[in-house]
């Protein structure tokens, strides 16, 4: 089939009609950092990125499948994308192609084609290396499937080795897929079973972007701490390891990772928060509720006592962590006595930002046939109570901030004259003013206010002047 890969055709053929690529990102940080690959993969074939699907020849719909609202999203922008098709046929031009990747893809991909026909392509988490074989075909023979069941090994190696990052802060995804199998989850499912990637290529596609000016990489896994990807030595390393090996990259000064279990968190992991100062003071480590009975039945594998055990250790090499997770409250027979053990954990923690979910039941998983489904409207209840104590907390702590001074990685303009967005040790985002030259550096900040989702800074040099 590689005799049809485009590639080298635009390339020999000098330079082809500009396409535009339009991919719309659903989810989490693995579909971001997906969808920067599917621009890389894409990028020889003469596609440039636009960033609207009016503008597009080619538009993708990378998918999250997690909760029941995110997957019928997909279905209503399909049916716009159609019509978008359908009014340029009907006045001659050509139409639009259009595909669905992501865990949608892998997990309906029968059903997508079934209920949207107007869809070309369907590409899994794992095969989306192929887009060029896929779109080749799809000129051909529209309509045509094809299904997600290859390795990570196999994307990752066909992915080409530069990529197209322009700011200082990227994504690098070092580990895929769940063995842990909550039974409200379907990543297990969607994205298969735990994979590391060698820390060869890590390393290789860090340099890459320490290249290319990135001061920050986020390491990204469904289970980022659980990797155990294949040492330079032959063993298995830990996530710890590699994280001392990356930091050993002139120029790569801050690694974060993401989303840890808090099962695989290991005493070497906990040891480097204290001993590496690249590691950043930020760790998103998921309970998703406080009550043991429902933990069990979420088959987390971890109780509320071992979670919180777990953060004293943490806070013990590094007391200036800032904790974040996610929660989910209205699962299967969750009782108001579960969820009030749910709102003293959080109290006990005290997160610096963390997500709540109200539980979607999602078809196949284990969950959904549970007894004791929880009443919408109380569900409801519970997530505003819930959100409301996680804002409260992530007031205080941005608050606490004010006052100190804070190294801030510059990352972007802001939105007012010559402001620039970056962020803290802690990934609060930082405002200050008169900083756009500084954008790529590390820089001192005096924090003038802690606000609900910013700090409001002002560069040393200007306070130190009383400007
Ligand atoms: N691998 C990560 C996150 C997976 S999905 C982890 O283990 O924590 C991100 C979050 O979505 C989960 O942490 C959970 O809080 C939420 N989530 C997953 N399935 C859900 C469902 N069926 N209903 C509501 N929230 C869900
Ligand atoms: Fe889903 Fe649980 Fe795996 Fe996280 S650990 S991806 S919540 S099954
Ligand atoms: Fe969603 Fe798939 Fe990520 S289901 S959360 S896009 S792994």
């Amino acid at each position: 089939m590689t005799e049809t890969l485009v590639p080298s055709a635009s390339a020999s053929d000098g330079p082809a009609a500009p396409k535009r690529l339009f991919i719309k990102t659903y989810g989490c940080q693995m579909n971001v950092y997906d969808s920067e690959r599917m621009a890389d993969v894409l990028r020889p074939l003469g596609y440039a990125a636009t960033d609207t699907a009016e503008s597009a020849d080619f538009v993708i719909l990378n998918t999250c499948h997690i909760r029941e609202k995110a997957a019928e999203k997909i279905y209503s922008e399909l049916g716009k994308l159609r019509e978008l098709r359908d009014i340029r046929l009907a006045a001659g031009q050509p139409g639009l192609t259009i595909a669905v990747a992501g865990c949608v893809a892998q997990a309906e991909g029968e059903e997508i084609m079934r209920r949207q026909p107007a869809v070309d392509i369907v590409v899994g988490p794992q095969a989306y290396h192929q887009l060029p074989e896929l779109l080749t075909r799809t000129a051909r023979a529209r309509g045509e499937r094809i299904g997600a069941d290859f390795a990570p090994v196999e994307k990752f190696d066909a992915l080409p080795k530069a990529r197209g990052v322009t700011g200082p802060t990227a994504f690098l995804t070092v580990q895929e897929g769940c063995d842990k199998f909550c039974t409200f989850c379907v990543v297990p499912y969607t994205r298969g079973a735990e994979w590391s990637r060698p820390v060869a290529a890590v390393l290789a596609e860090a340099r890459e972007l320490a290249a290319r000016g990135v001061r920050e990489v986020t390491l990204l896994g469904q289970n980022v701490n659980a990797y155990d990807g294949e040492g330079l030595d032959g063993a298995p390393s830990t996530l710890a390891r590699l994280a001392y090996a990356l930091a050993d990259i002139p120029g790569l000064d801050r690694i974060r990772y993401t989303t840890s279990h808090p099962n695989d968190m290991s005493d070497d992991l906990i040891a480097a928060h204290g001993e590496l100062d690249a590691l950043m003071p930020w760790l998103h480590l998921p309970v998703q509720s406080g009550s043991d009975r429902v933990l069990r039945l979420m088959n987390r594998k971890h109780g509320r006592t071992k979670y919180l055990a777990l953060i004293d250790r943490i806070r013990a090499v590094r007391p200036d962590m800032a904790l974040s997770g996610d929660f989910i409250v209205g699962f299967p027979g969750e009782t108001d006595a579960d969820f009030e053990q749910t709102l003293d954990l959080v109290r006990r923690v005290g997160y610096a930002s963390a997500f709540a979910f109200a539980y979607s039941p999602r078809p196949g998983t284990p969950a959904a046939s549970m007894a004791g489904p929880v009443p919408a409207a109380i569900a409801r209840e519970r997530l505003h109570a819930l959100q409301a104590l996680l804002a409260e907390q992530q007031l205080a702590f941005n608050m606490d901030k004010t006052g100190r001074t804070v190294d801030v990685l510059f990352e972007k303009p802001g939105r007012h004259g010559r402001q620039a967005i970056g962020r803290s040790p802690w990934l609060q985002s930082v405002h200050a003013d008169d900083a756009d030259h500084l954008i790529g550096r590390i820089v001192p900040v005096l924090i003038k206010h802690g606000q609900q989702n910013s700090l409001k800074g002002r560069l040393m040099e200007m306070a130190l002047d009383g400007a």
